[in-house]
């Protein structure tokens, strides 16, 4: 039914499937763009800041909070006895999120209360007046300790068995193991954590939020304040950046800034100092991978067993479905004959980490690399010969460790067509010839592959909902349930009606995501936003376009199969009529110009108590190729050049998914080599703020950086206009680096010796490896 009123591709210029400029571009870089802390406050606004504990793990003795509200310009200051409904704010009903703690508090930076007071300054210095006695209680602050201590999860640890691992393992020609750690990351999206709530009549809250989760900051809302979610309306028009740190974690500044509303009947802001932000805030999981795995001399893998423990913080937050998807990708583009994969979710005294981009797949990814790499130097191949031996094949050796059949792997024909276009393999004899004449500078190269499954794990979170209007004057208005964080994807949803209608840019307009418009929604996340809300918006515009056909045929007294929507207006027949003219003799003839539309996966399904199923409707795939220079005397690096081949199915928008794929390398680079997540031994996060937590900057750019997009490749499945999700999977292009770093240092053993390289590769991390590569060379082995 869909597919009799999709429009021909290339009817609208710039829409669907063709290049469009961010629907906001302008803004941004005009500073026009508004984001929560630029909305236009009322004269009465209050402002609202949490007050974070100093102690890692401590029974709170006493609380004094006289001097903070007696400090000039406090209104009040909000504690647990405060909240109206429950003080719980754990996205997964683990419980074990108290929104302000009560009588203990589980890491450094936890809120235990909230100033409101007249301005923003006032409320930050009143909250350092606290005097709070604590009584120390054992910390836990890493998966080493978590697993001396007794091993608490956060969450059920889950096990994927396929095959007997153990045989495989013991039967194997040659047989290794090792163990691989990856580092946390913080989101450092532009715009902090931010709410403005308005109190309205009758107990309604009008939250705007930069939250990419609408309808769970509603709920939260809602329940923190015992009320309805039909009295609290949430609204963000667009975020600065989430990159998966406003899935969840938007939630506390949110419920904070609806209850000071609430309680002082005025409108509140809570919009976190970025200090605060870092302290308070989850991050990317780091994780301790060992890995066992058995192969061949010819490099092939024949049985793994791997166990990947992360340090997930204080409590549930999204760690199931982050360790989870963990191992959902721990065998990267490969196949493994035997194989066993087990989680261990630790509970630590520390942030509670949550999504971001890649959600644990790029973690797991990075094991499945490490062993190849080992493998490659365990039988004297390439790197690249392993890979290529040892990817999902499409008739055979196509099982995943749940059960689900890889259908449509291209990793091989990728990673051929990029090493050659980038001539990897002369690249590396002259790199190596390089190396032999070179004291001090080393240069490396390494070409990785990545398969992403696109689907959220949990079943029930894809679906999406849209609502359309068209006006009468022949302009649309899309509404969706995704939100915008920089990703593209309202220009996206704009392209797609843009196409449907045969209109101009400037006759749709995107508006901010509301609850109150489309309900029910999930987060945007899981690269799925496209996907899912994309669907949705076809349905709502094909619901009116068939009406609008219907009542063209007869109004025109023409077949309906002769009506078509085109960049010059409705063909009816013989006549074309302008699109606005169809639609003013349709709204005279009483037909409804708006609709809503709906989407559902089909296809997937996953139940974690028998480890199988099909978790993902589809893989996205790619390539990165990095080539680096190592100085051994200061551990200092950097990147000449990155080629990328990626797989965004028929894109939606070339030019955007070109930015995100550009993005999400340089983002995966700086995880893997310069950004570094640093606690002392009181749990109390050092690194939290740009000054000693370094990102990647412009410069940092590869000076030769070719991007491109695998060609005549429309996604198999049924997704909108046959793309491919493309938020997350470029992500892990960055492991390129680690691994062309990797091959940098290992020529100082004359590329004998596996350099494991643990991430972050910083240079201090360098030079400990270079020192231990340097020691290894002359043991006998
Ligand atoms: N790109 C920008 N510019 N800013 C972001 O915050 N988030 C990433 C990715 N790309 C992000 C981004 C993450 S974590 C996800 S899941 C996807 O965008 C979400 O959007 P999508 O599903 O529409 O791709
Ligand atoms: Mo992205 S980590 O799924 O928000």
């Amino acid at each position: 039914m869909l597919k009799k009123h999709i429009n021909e591709p290339q009817t609208v210029p710039g829409g669907a499937t063709q290049s469009l400029k961010h629907e906001s571009g302008r803004l941004h870089v005009s500073g026009k763009a508004t984001y929560i802390d630029d909305i236009p406050t009322p004269a009465n606004v209050v402002h609202v800041v949490p007050g974070l504990s100093t102690k890692a793990h401590a029974r709170i003795v006493s609380m004094d909070l006289e001097p903070v509200k007696n400090f000039p310009g406090v209104l009040c200051v909000l504690t647990a006895q405060d909240v109206l409904g429950e003080n719980q704010v754990s996205p997964v009903g683990a419980g074990d999120e108290p929104l302000l703690a009560t009588d203990e508090v589980f890491y450094y930076g936890q809120p235990i209360f909230a100033v409101v007071a007249e301005t923003r300054l006032a409320a930050r210095k009143a909250a350092r007046k606290a005097k709070i006695v604590y009584e120390d209680l054992p910390a836990v602050l890493s998966v080493e300790e978590a697993r001396q201590k007794g091993g608490d999860m956060v969450c059920r640890p889950l096990e994927m068995v396929r095959g007997n691992a153990e045989s495989a393992l013991e039967n194997a020609p040659k047989r290794l193991s090792g163990r691989i750690t990856v580092g946390g990351q913080e989101q450092f999206y532009l715009e902090g954590q931010a709410a403005l709530a308005t109190p309205g009549e009758e107990g309604e809250m009008r939250i705007c939020s930069s939250t990419q989760h609408p309808t769970e900051t509603q709920h939260m809302v809602a329940h923190i304040l015992n009320r309805p979610s039909n009295l609290v309306t949430l609204e963000v028009r667009r975020m600065g950046g989430g990159f998966g740190g406003k899935e969840t974690q938007a939630n506390a500044p949110a419920c904070l800034a609806a209850l000071a509303a609430e309680i002082t009947q005025r409108p509140a802001k809570c919009r976190l100092d970025r200090d605060d932000d870092m302290i308070m805030t989850g991050k990317r999981h780091d994780f301790v991978i060992d890995y066992d795995v058995g192969f061949d001399a010819q490099g092939h893998i024949q049985g793994a067993d791997m166990l990947l423990a992360a340090r997930c913080g204080w409590s549930a937050d999204l760690s199931g479905p982050v360790t989870d998807r963990a191992l959902f990708h721990a065998d990267n583009a490969y196949y493994y004959p035997d194989v066993r994969l087990r989680s261990e979710p630790f509970r630590t005294n520390t942030q509670s980490n949550t999504a971001f981009r890649g959600f644990g797949g790029p973690q797991g990814i990075a094991a499945a690399e490490r062993v190849v790499e080992e493998i490659a130097f365990a039988t004297g191949l390439d790197p690249l010969d392993v890979r290529l031996r040892n990817t999902y094949g499409t008739q055979d050796k196509n099982i995943t460790p749940y059960f689900m059949t890889v259908e449509d792997s291209i990793s091989r024909e990728i990673m051929e067509q990029l090493a050659e276009e980038c001539d990897y393999r002369k690249r590396r004899e002259e790199l190596r010839a390089f190396n032999r004449t070179s004291q001090y500078i080393r240069r490396g190269i390494a070409l990785t592959p990545v398969k992403f499954g696109i689907s959220f794990t949990a079943t029930h979170f894809n679906q999406a909902g849209a609502l359309v209007h068209v006006y009468t004057d022949g302009s649309v208005q899309v509404n969706h349930g995704g939100t915008e964080m920089g990703q593209g994807l309202h220009t996206k949803m704009v392209q797609i009606a843009m196409r449907e209608f045969g209109l101009p840019e400037n006759r749709v307009r995107i508006t901010a995501t509301t609850t109150g418009k489309v309900p029910n929604t999930s987060a945007t996340a899981a690269s799925s936003g496209a996907d899912l809300n994309g669907m949705a918006v076809l349905d709502a515009i094909s619901k009116i376009k068939e009406r609008l056909i219907s009542f063209a045929a007869t109004h025109w007294q023409a077949p309906e199969s002769t009506v078509h929507f085109g960049a010059n207006g409705v063909q009816v027949g013989e006549n074309c009529i302008p699109f606005v003219d169809v639609v003013k003799a349709a709204y005279m003839a009483r037909v409804s110009l708006s609709s809503s539309g709906f989407y559902k996966t089909p296809k997937i399904s996953w139940d974690p108590k028998t480890g199988r199923g099909r978790p993902f409707y589809y893989f996205a795939y790619g390539a990165a190729c990095a080539e680096v220079a190592v100085d051994l005397l200061t551990g200092e690096n950097r990147m000449e050049r990155v080629d990328i081949l990626h797989d965004a199915g028929q894109s939606l928008n070339p030019i955007l998914d070109i930015g995100q794929i550009e993005g999400g390398f340089i983002q995966g680079a700086g995880w893997l080599t310069m950004e570094e997540l640093v606690w002392d031994q009181t749990g109390r996060l050092r690194t939290h703020a740009p000054s000693t937590y370094k990102i990647p900057a412009c410069s940092d750019r590869p000076p030769i950086f070719n991007v491109k997009l695998l060609e005549n490749s429309p996604n198999r499945e049924e997704t909108i206009f046959r793309s491919k999700a493309v938020g997350e999977p470029p992500f892990v292009h960055g492991l390129a680096v680690l691994h062309a770093i990797s091959d940098a240092i290992a020529s100082i053993a004359d590329y004998r010796i596996c350099p494991q390289l643990d991430a972050p590769a910083t240079p201090e991390q360098i030079l400990r490896t270079v020192e231990r590569l340097k020691k290894q060379k002359d043991m006998p082995h």
